[in-house]
């Protein structure tokens, strides 16, 4: 694993805007991974500055994003489906049948439908197989190590499934939902981590000190399920780009 200490999210996000402009340079349908969450905020507007700064043809990129929560109908404005299409397709300029979020099949269908929320794990799967696979996955992390929403104890080896949402999970993103606990979905939709091993590159980003212990535990502790962000040590291509504040619990 290959840890890039950084100054700021801006220089973070100028790293995976400047490598996966040459990727798409040289493979003009690039398949991205893409994540929710605020850490990649700062790397999406890069991208979208460089493509659009050289003029970088992206009408044929495809994008598969990490997770989704169950039961809210696509266009609601806290989907994940919203949330990609607001902070990546639009920007970027994608073209937005191209990019496809777990949920996407289900819209909104209710957990009493269990055989449709079942199959639509692993049809996701199967359409990120045929894609040929996920170029750069980019991946935030948790303070208690979670990546997409495996939460401590999921299987290293898990395919996109459904899973109920922790207890806290759920309190920090109340702030999303009125403030109101009961607005938050009960379950989700998220690639397995045994999904996100199979992306060819993956980067991960984390900032500020909250993330520090996650991330020492990521790099430096033991591969474990009580960490699943720490399977990223499986992988031959991996790079985590923290600030000083994320880093300082690295040895
Ligand atoms: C996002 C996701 C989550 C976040 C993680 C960190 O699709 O699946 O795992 O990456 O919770 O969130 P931020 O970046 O907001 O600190």
């Amino acid at each position: 694993t290959e840890v890039i200490i950084v100054k700021n999210e801006r220089e973070a996000g100028d790293i995976y805007g400047r490598s996966v402009a040459d990727l798409i340079k040289t493979k003009p349908n690039a398949v991205l991974g893409l994540a929710t969450g605020s850490s990649p905020l700062a790397a999406y507007q890069s991208l979208a500055r460089i493509v659009h700064s050289e003029h970088i043809d992206v009408s044929q990129v495809r994008g598969f994003a990490l997770d989704e929560y169950l039961g809210l109908p696509l266009d609601h404005p806290q989907s994940y489906h919203s949330t990609i299409h607001r902070t990546v397709v639009e920007p970027l300029g994608l073209n937005p049948d191209l990019v496809h979020v777990p949920g996407d099949v289900l819209d909104g269908a209710p957990l009493s439908d269990g055989e449709r929320i079942a199959a639509a794990g692993p049809a996701y799967d199967k359409a990120i197989e045929e894609a040929g696979g996920i170029d750069v996955q980019i991946l935030g992390i948790g303070t208690d190590g979670h990546v997409g929403f495996n939460e401590p104890g999921s299987s290293l080896a898990s395919g996109t499934r459904v899973k109920t949402l922790v207890e806290q999970t759920r309190i920090d993103n109340a702030r999303f939902f009125d403030d109101d606990i009961n607005k938050v979905p009960t379950h989700c939709i998220t690639q397995g981590i045994g999904t996100i091993l199979k992306a060819r590159h993956l980067v991960l980003l984390a900032f500020g000190s909250g993330k520090a212990e996650a991330v020492a535990e990521t790099v430096e502790g033991g591969v474990s399920a009580f960490c699943p962000a720490s399977a990223l040590q499986m992988h031959p291509h991996a790079t985590i780009i923290v600030d000083e504040e994320a880093a300082s619990r690295l040895r």
